[in-house]
């Protein structure tokens, strides 16, 4: 049998006893939900006037701002800002009266959940939305404005809540999540093979974790709600144009729908992926992107801007006055997606600033030698190169040029196999945490990769897959049964911060018992006989506190210095240095980390 889709069968839920009489979707019923939707997502009633709310201390929130969202979340899930914890009020958490349903809350203070309540009914509704008068008698916290709803008003919030986030989201069953990588034509083959190996064997790793027997490795909270799940990964592997892509997903998806996508490779657009996630509410969960797709929306994560951001920060280093102002920038790029929208966001950002742009193309317009040619002293030069260019480069020599900058990420830059000539002259755009803090952040993956025997060959891509599943096992561990996509977005965007801290200062620890199971013995106990070196947890370990009174450390677990979202913000790394090397040949930061 076709499963229905969500919104219908929510709706049938919300409309049981239009669906049970066999009314087509009742126009009146549905239409409530539509008036609840309104008031809930826009803070709009039906009457068009905005939603108002009267606070405690009588400030008046009206529209947007008074809008049940803002604290409530679209999952309706709720949330914790700053010390308040907004409860979730979906039907399932508000008005069902079998066993309370559980959800994490605050994450500082461990195992700290949602309180069980009484099951809400209409009047009970009515109370809490008028008057700030919880199921118990209590005054709420004067966070939750008060609402001067009538009667039908509330009946329509309260369909719109017993259909939100009632089902679990498509690709999700008792007992697996279903995800699907997607690969972009063009990739290089080892890469290629280097993400694939790199998600299937954590992947792997965190269903084994959580197989029978291996108990030990889910967080308690898991194991009392029994949520963990199996997971299965589909590779969606993308032909030919990109105008053809959106087809091919579409039919991907008809075929097996997932719960999200997870990591993915492109050395050209994404933006046939990013507007698929976000046609179908789909998370797309960090994939590997030098160009990340426009506009932001809620659906899709990345790890940062990319290209843009290296536009930004380089335009405001060559205007920031701390060096002489270039007469000239001439770019240097390769005639493609990425490298045309690189030029073009740069040229965009000096516009008018008093430098020249002229941009280049390579290929047609010609080769490197001839592209450097005309080049004087008062000229700057951008190298947006892919890692096949920088042979010819090492080539030629910088002659009259003094000032050229290169695309970190473009070019996958390394300090080894950096042409030695042009070493002086270069300053690099360097969007990743520089090389010794880099290594050591990274000490834990380069230990794991050998243990699972899978080789290095492209750091930043294989790391970034590695934190992508491990960041969405540690975030799914924390939803317990509530696995719905909008819900996954709003744990990201609480949890990446704090995770990040305190991954690095967990994966730490775990260095240290690297090699000596006696050691994972005694911290995970002498029954766990399956602990052996190579089943190191992909996540889930829970290490003490940071003793009271000292600093997190705030290093992170990737390449780059620090990944954190707000919500809404869809790009978890936000700067960039300007680097150089040093005379031994090392890459230094030649100045602060930037945030544009
Ligand atoms: C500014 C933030 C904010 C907004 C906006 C907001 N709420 Fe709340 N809501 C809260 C907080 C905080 C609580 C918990 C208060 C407490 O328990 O002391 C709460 C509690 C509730 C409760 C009681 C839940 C329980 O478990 O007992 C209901 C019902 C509720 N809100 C409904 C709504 C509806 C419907 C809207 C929109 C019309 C709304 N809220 C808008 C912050 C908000």
């Amino acid at each position: 049998m076709k499963t229905p889709t969500l919104s219908r069968r929510s709706r049938c839920a919300a409309l049981l006893l239009g669906c049970l009489l066999g009314l087509p979707l009742g126009a009146m019923a549905a239409d409530e939900v539509e008036i609840g939707r309104r008031i809930y997502l826009e803070g709009q009633l039906s009457s068009g006037q905005p939603l108002t709310g009267r606070r405690f201390d009588g400030t008046v929130v009206s529209g947007r701002s008074a809008a049940c969202v803002s604290c409530h979340r679209r999952s309706g899930l709720g949330s914790v800002e700053g010390n308040v914890l907004v409860p979730p009020i979906t039907g399932k958490f508000l008005f069902a009266s079998d066993q309370a349903p559980l959800a994490t809350m605050d994450q500082r203070r461990r195992k700290s959940f949602n309180q069980a309540h009484a099951p809400y009914d209409a009047p009970a509704f009515a109370r809490a939305v008028r008057q700030g008068i919880a199921i118990d008698g209590r005054t709420m916290q004067v966070v939750m404005p008060h609402y001067g709803l009538d009667d039908a008003e509330l009946r329509a919030l309260g369909a719109y809540l017993r259909q939100l986030s009632a089902e679990w989201s498509p690709g999700v069953t008792e007992e697996n999540i279903r995800l699907a990588t997607v690969i972009a034509p063009g990739v290089n083959a080892a890469r290629r093979q280097a993400l694939l190996d790199t998600l299937r064997s954590a992947m792997a790793q965190k269903n084994g974790s959580t197989a029978p027997g291996r108990r030990h490795m889910v967080s308690p909270a898991e194991m009392m709600s029994r949520s963990e799940r199996n997971w299965q990964l589909d590779v969606w592997e993308l032909q030919g144009e990109p105008a053809t892509w959106a087809a091919q997903l579409a039919e991907h998806y008809r075929r097996q729908p997932v719960f999200a996508l997870l990591s993915g490779v492109t050395e050209s657009t994404w933006q046939p992926v990013h507007e698929f996630c976000s046609r179908e509410a789909v998370p797309c969960w960090f994939p590997s992107v030098a160009l990340p797709a426009a506009p932001e929306n809620f659906y899709n994560l990345y790890f940062s801007r990319g290209v843009m951001l290296e536009a930004d920060v380089l335009a405001g280093h060559l205007l920031d006055g701390a060096a002489p102002k270039p007469q000239r920038l001439i770019q240097i790029h390769r005639d493609n997606v990425v490298g045309n929208a690189a030029a073009r966001a740069l040229a965009t950002n000096l516009a008018g600033r008093g430098i020249t742009v002229d941009s280049r193309p390579l290929g047609m317009a010609g080769t490197l030698p001839a592209l450097l040619s005309d080049i004087g002293p008062t000229d700057a030069v951008m190298f947006w190169l892919a890692p096949a260019d920088l042979p010819a480069l090492a080539e030629l020599s910088p002659g009259n040029i003094r000032r050229v900058y290169f695309s970190g990420e473009l070019g996958n830059i390394q300090e080894s196999s950096f042409p030695p000539a042009w070493k002086s002259v270069a300053r690099l755009v360097y969007p990743y945490e520089l090389p010794a803090r880099r290594a050591a952040n990274l000490a834990y993956f380069h230990t794991w990769l050998k243990l699972r025997r899978l080789p290095l060959v492209d750091e930043t891509l294989q790391s970034e897959a590695y934190f992508a599943v491990s960041f969405l096992s540690d975030t799914l561990a924390e939803m317990l049964h509530n696995v719905h996509r909008d819900y996954l977005l709003e744990r990201a965007e609480e949890m990446l911060s704090k995770r990040e801290g305190g991954k690095a200062e967990e994966e730490a620890r775990m260095r240290l018992y690297l090699g000596r199971p006696g050691d994972l013995t005694r911290k995970y106990g002498a029954g766990n006989r399956q602990v052996a070196t190579r089943d190191l947890p992909l996540t889930d370990v829970q290490g003490p506190a940071t003793p009271a009174g000292e600093a997190p450390r705030r290093a992170g677990t990737t390449v780059y210095p620090r990944l954190s979202l707000a919500q809404d913000q869809r790009f978890a790394s936000k700067g960039a240095y300007i680097a150089r090397f040093d005379e031994q040949g090392g890459l230094v930061a030649d100045g602060e980390w930037s945030v544009p």
